[in-house]
């Protein structure tokens, strides 16, 4: 894509079009014909759409953006794109943009979003062509474009699509002008998307009900390529699925009110098939219409995400946790499709912010998400209600806010990207965002620094409250005060880097702690003594008795034998664990495997991250259908235990962007080796030990790139790297 300071200038001389009559749900392709009689020397086609468009000239697609112009707070923040297209003009030069309806829709009710600048689609071009004698003109979008149907009947990121190859696609229809503010454009912030892989449909199955199915083997996101049987006017109909169900039967229930259909109808000819304006979430694929002999390869599932760089890497000598840690790099790619979503198949696949902090860490080393984050959380800035409160989704498409740990990103993900790279600019980004976050909570508390009453979610889906309960057994006031220290504090490291005032905030923080010690610390009341309330009582520092809280939560695991934590405690449980000397604990709770633990998932043949920790009971029977997403990243925060404390690279607050790496590596004899690698600005940080075979012999390497620094933390020794590689081998028995 093209970055052309004038882009916007340009664009906001052209008028939003739509097309005149109702087309009622079929996709509209807007056209127009520009001749150069001169030779063109630059063509750039500035672009956008309220509505999710794709932009041909002279039939060849402009750019690989998928699903643009991306998804924003379309109230106030629509992304333009630029591309060149001087390789694809000629002398008589058709310009063609189908424009799907994207995100416009609310998908449990198929209503229109509240809010949105204008009721309809609508798309906004210029094309500016450079001649080589110098001279130059525009063609902008108004009222002398025309615009035809599609062969798309129906499009929905839900639904599916429909696709009748025999539709008539030739006629001109009149387009008129959309009123729709232009000070809503912005230059594009966020990575594309795009189609990043292809994978081979594995296995054909004949289920007992006598359908026939297709394996890929691999949940992803994104859609099926396949060609279309060349039967004049036969529909064939692609249904979607994560499951199998214990019986091995085609499983949808789960996917609640979103249909997940593709239909096509064969106009006889050839045609291999994608959609264009739906995803999927999927690892099945069941086919109706189909002749008996399918040919596999005829069949591939295009996966899709935001084309970020892929920096983090793990290995180890353990089967189990190597897949547990590529079902949660798989759960990032099938959930950072331009905004990072809860899920990517059932009928939300929203921005939720709860979410996206618990997972930020670990995705920042995996993948660079700088833009990526950058542009999610100008959006959650732009969405913050005027008190201050972040909705519970972003884009907000509906009116929740406020929930502790949710809206917590506004201060978390900032910090943790800032971690990661090193770069202050997110922070005096989003430094008054957070500030209002902080200052919103101090207006719900009854007392300074108690954050009690309110609407949260809980340690959602924890395992503490009973099998149906959602929202977790621990108080919520507890894990909202814990949080709200937490984003203090945040706040304040921030505004000390931005040299900014934060005097009223460094006041403030020792209430919320008081607070909490006064309310929820060691008074014995179940709900105050769950996993996940010593878990942030340790993690936040929040105790005055860290041995008792670390106490507790280990007589906990002890007795049970396992996690209860939910989203809220299960990210920082390991560390918790291995930052208070129970490594050995942390290791037993992820080697577990069977329900409740990381592996668990894995056993029963997971390729993804599950939302719930018993998506699939034991005996293959799913939980309930009204919340059973086996594709939600939350829980692959553990990741960043596998980066951090196994393989051992953490960044240091000090010296952000990994300028000074902390090895912190815990060997352990059960993994047998591990290695991280991550690929930073400076070059690539590796980590890894291996037992040898020798007793408690463990031969470490470590590389430190130019221009960064490392301090070992093993066995309580410590010990100082400068750039370059160091071997070494230690005795250590290993966990
Ligand atoms: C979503 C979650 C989200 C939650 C709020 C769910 O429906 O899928 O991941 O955080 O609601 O508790």
């Amino acid at each position: 894509m093209e970055k052309t300071a004038n882009a916007l200038a340009l664009l906001r001389q052209a008028s939003f079009i739509r097309q005149a009559d109702d087309f009622g749900d079929v996709v509209p392709v807007f056209k127009k014909t520009v001749w150069a009689d001169k030779p063109v020397s630059r063509a750039i086609l500035h672009v956008t759409a309220l509505g999710f468009y794709e932009a041909y000239l002279n039939g060849g697609r402009v750019g690989r953006f998928i699903f643009a112009p991306g998804w924003t707070s379309y109230r106030t923040r629509l992304q333009a794109q630029s591309y060149d297209v001087t390789d694809l003009t000629e002398s008589c030069n058709v310009l063609e943009i189908a424009v799907g309806r994207g995100r416009r829709f609310h998908a449990r009710t198929d209503e229109e979003l509240p809010d949105l600048p204008s009721r309809d689609i609508a798309l906004i071009a210029a094309l500016e062509i450079t001649y080589e004698d110098g001279t130059g003109e525009t063609v902008f979008t108004d009222e002398s474009w025309t615009c035809s149907k599609s062969n798309v009947l129906y499009s929905d990121i839900y639904n599916g699509e429909t696709v009748d190859y025999n539709a008539p696609t030739d006629g001109d229809f009149p387009v008129r002008t959309v009123d729709v503010p232009k000070d809503i454009l912005i230059l594009t912030e966020g990575e594309e998307s795009r189609e990043m892989a292809r994978l081979p449909a594995v296995e054909r199955i004949t289920t007992p009900k006598g359908e026939t199915v297709l394996d890929f083997g691999q949940e992803v996101t994104g859609y099926v390529e396949w060609k279309v049987p060349e039967k004049q006017g036969a529909e064939f109909v692609l249904y979607h699925a994560e499951m199998l169900d214990k019986d091995g039967n085609f499983y949808t229930e789960n996917l609640r009110s979103a249909k997940c259909e593709i239909h096509v109808i064969s106009d006889g000819r050839p045609h291999l098939y994608k959609p264009r304006f739906t995803f999927q979430g999927f690892r099945y694929i069941k086919l109706v219409g189909f002749d008996a002999d399918i040919n596999l390869e005829d069949f591939n599932a295009v996966v899709v995400f935001s084309d970020m760089k892929r920096t983090g890497f793990f290995a180890c000598g353990d089967e189990l946790v190597q897949q547990l840690y590529e079902n949660v790099v798989w759960g990032q790619r099938g959930n950072f499709l331009d905004v990072p979503t809860d899920c990517p198949q059932r009928d939300e696949r929203l921005g939720w912010t709860g979410d996206a902090q618990v997972f930020a860490r670990t995705a920042s080393f995996t993948y660079d998400t700088r833009r990526f984050f950058r542009k999610w959380l100008h959006d959650l800035a732009a969405d913050q209600r005027e008190n201050g409160a972040v909705p519970h989704v972003v884009p907000r498409v509906w009116d929740g806010q406020g929930s502790a740990a949710w809206g917590d990103a506004c201060t978390i993900v900032p910090w943790q990207v800032y971690l990661a790279y090193g770069d202050t600019s997110v922070l005096r980004e989003q430094f008054n965002s957070m500030k209002r976050w902080v200052d919103f909570i101090g207006t719900e508390c009854s007392e300074p620094g108690l954050w009690d009453g309110g609407s949260h979610f809980g340690d959602w889906l924890s395992l503490d409250a009973g099998d149906e309960a959602t929202a977790g057994f621990t108080d919520d006031d507890l894990i909202a005060t814990a949080m709200y220290a937490n984003s203090v504090d945040i706040t304040i490291k921030a505004g000390k880097l931005l040299g900014e005032d934060v005097s009223a905030y460094e006041a403030l923080y020792p209430v919320i702690v008081n607070a909490y010690r006064t309310h929820f610390l060691n008074d014995g009341k179940p709900e105050h003594e769950t996993q996940t309330a010593q878990v942030l009582a340790l993690t936040f520092g929040l105790t005055d008795n860290p041995a008792r809280e670390m106490k507790k939560l280990c007589d906990d695991i002890e007795a049970c034998g396992h996690l209860k934590t939910g989203f809220v405690g299960a990210g920082y449980l390991l560390h918790v664990l291995s930052d208070n000397g129970r490594t050995d604990l942390a290791y037993r709770l992820l080697l577990r495997r069977e329900f409740p633990s990381w592996l668990y998932p894995v056993t029963m043949g997971a390729t993804t991250t599950w939302e719930r920790w018993d998506g699939m009971k034991p005996d293959r029977s799913f939980a309930t259908p009204a919340m059973n997403s086996f594709n939600h990243y939350a829980y692959g925060a553990v990741a960043d235990w596998l980066y951090g404390d196994v393989a051992g690279i953490n960044p240091d607050e000090q010296e952000p962007g990994y300028r000074h790496i902390v090895l912190r590596p815990h060997p352990s004899k059960a993994l047998g080796y591990a290695k991280a690698r991550l690929l930073t600005e400076r070059g690539e940080i590796v980590s890894s030990w291996e037992y040898t075979g020798e007793g408690d012999n463990c031969e470490f390497s470590f590389t430190v790139p130019d221009g960064s620094h490392a301090t070992l933390y093993l066995d309580g020794e410590t010990y100082e790297f400068e750039s370059g590689t160091h071997h070494a081998t230690f005795e250590f028995a290993g966990f």
